[in-house]
């Protein structure tokens, strides 16, 4: 009779340890850290001391649209640097669109056949490292879940690689862009992470964050350089919600919204028409705030033109370490780049010229894909 006592305890013990903890420890590892009980106080927050007292809702960052889709004279691509260059240029949103291939999560644009960029994990993997060795900034991921994954799957993912650990999830699924803690307060908790779904988010995974509950987006594969402001997709109050707009410009080749990177540089530019900065003057003025999140293909073209126009919104210098990379093309060499590997799996990923080939290729996928083939 030794045993019931000591067991009955440890029942009792566990038990209550779970009534404490089953809740609140889904979403402790979120809680909005205070200043005054942390040993650390960052002093820089993502390279400049005026943000560590901003609200991550009232910061504006720049993202990579699928940032995984790197590769040159590849029009199923949109970016043309790996993800630690587009990280080290001051690239601080990274989107991508994430299926199911084999049983695994990978990162493929429209379908893996077209472009593969690899496994989930492996992206994730290199943010991990990134983090790691810069552990003063914030960084946001927004997912495109296109085969409606549920969020564990995301979570196991997240698990693999130790980034569930620097996370951070709020108390409550939805912020509104108010709401959010202090840039300085989520570098001092080591949860510097923001991870939206675009579908399938679940309480239950608080630092998977549902997205149209938190942000709102302008329209996307937009071909009409007069960008507008108008909301395009939300599941919130936009007016109190983050906003994201979607700033890069397409074309279409055989009635295929394609990036028209023969116009990044203005796209990408601080003024003038279609350019990055007239657009946010037009959002700000249209919605009292401006834009969270500015989603760019070709974050490099227009010499860092982007991280300027976000600097100016946030009111602080522009003033890169180092110069950021250059646009590569393939007069200027694509094979050296280190972009290159990993991503030729698809069939016009090895194409080296915009010619006849590569038009009969996208009618062939269009054929396939239908019409919104490289969103
Ligand atoms: C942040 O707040 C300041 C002060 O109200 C404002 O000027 C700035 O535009 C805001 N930025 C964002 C992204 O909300
Ligand atoms: C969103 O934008 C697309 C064009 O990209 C348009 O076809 C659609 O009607 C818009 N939806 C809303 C709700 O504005
Ligand atoms: C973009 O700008 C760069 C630097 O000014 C220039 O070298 C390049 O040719 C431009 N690209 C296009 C497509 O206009």
């Amino acid at each position: 009779m030794h045993l019931w006592p000591t067991s009955a305890n440890i029942l009792l013990a566990l038990s209550s340890a779970l009534v404490i903890h089953a809740y609140p420890s889904a979403y402790s590892q979120a809680r909005a850290p205070t200043n005054s009980g942390l040993a650390r106080r960052a002093t820089t927050c993502n390279g400049h001391a005026e943000l560590c007292d901003r609200s991550y809702g009232n910061v504006t960052f720049v993202g990579a649209h699928d940032s995984y889709a790197v590769g040159v004279n590849n029009l199923a691509v949109n970016q043309d640097h790996d993800i630690t260059t587009q990280l080290n240029d001051g690239i601080r949103m990274l989107q991508m669109q994430a299926h199911l291939q084999d049983g695994n999560i990978r990162l493929c644009h429209t379908s893996c056949g077209l472009y593969d960029g690899g496994l989930l994990a492996d992206y994730l993997k290199t943010v991990k490292t990134w983090l790691d060795a810069n552990p003063n900034e914030v960084l946001s991921l927004l997912i495109v879940n296109s085969d409606n994954r549920a969020a564990a799957e995301y979570d196991t993912v997240f698990k693999s690689v130790g980034l569930d650990a620097v996370s951070f999830a709020p108390e409550t699924p939805t912020l509104p862009a108010s709401g959010w803690p202090t840039l300085g307060s989520m570098i001092d908790s080591g949860k510097r992470l923001v991870t939206f779904l675009d579908n399938a988010a679940d309480p239950s995974i608080p630092y998977l964050l549902d997205e149209f509950t938190n942000i709102w987006e302008t329209a996307f594969n937009v071909i009409d350089p007069n960008f507008d402001c108008v909301v395009n997709r939300t599941k919130g109050d936009p007016s109190t919600q983050m906003y994201l707009i979607n700033h890069f410009l397409d074309k279409l080749v055989f009635n295929q919204p394609v990036p028209d990177i023969d116009n990044a540089n203005q796209t990408n530019s601080a003024t003038g028409l279609g350019s990055l900065g007239t657009h946010v003057q037009t959002c700000t003025t249209d919605h009292f705030r401006p834009p969270n999140f500015l989603l760019v293909d070709f974050y490099e073209y227009g010499g860092g033109s982007v991280f300027q126009v976000a600097a100016d919104v946030n009111g602080v210098p522009y003033t890169p370490a180092t110069p950021i990379a250059r646009p590569i093309t393939s007069s200027t060499g694509s094979t050296s780049s280190s972009t290159a590997s990993g991503n030729s799996a698809s069939p016009i990923g090895s194409v080296h010229s915009r010619g006849h080939l590569l038009a009969c290729l996208i009618v062939i996928a269009g054929m396939a894909f239908g019409p919104y083939l490289l969103l």
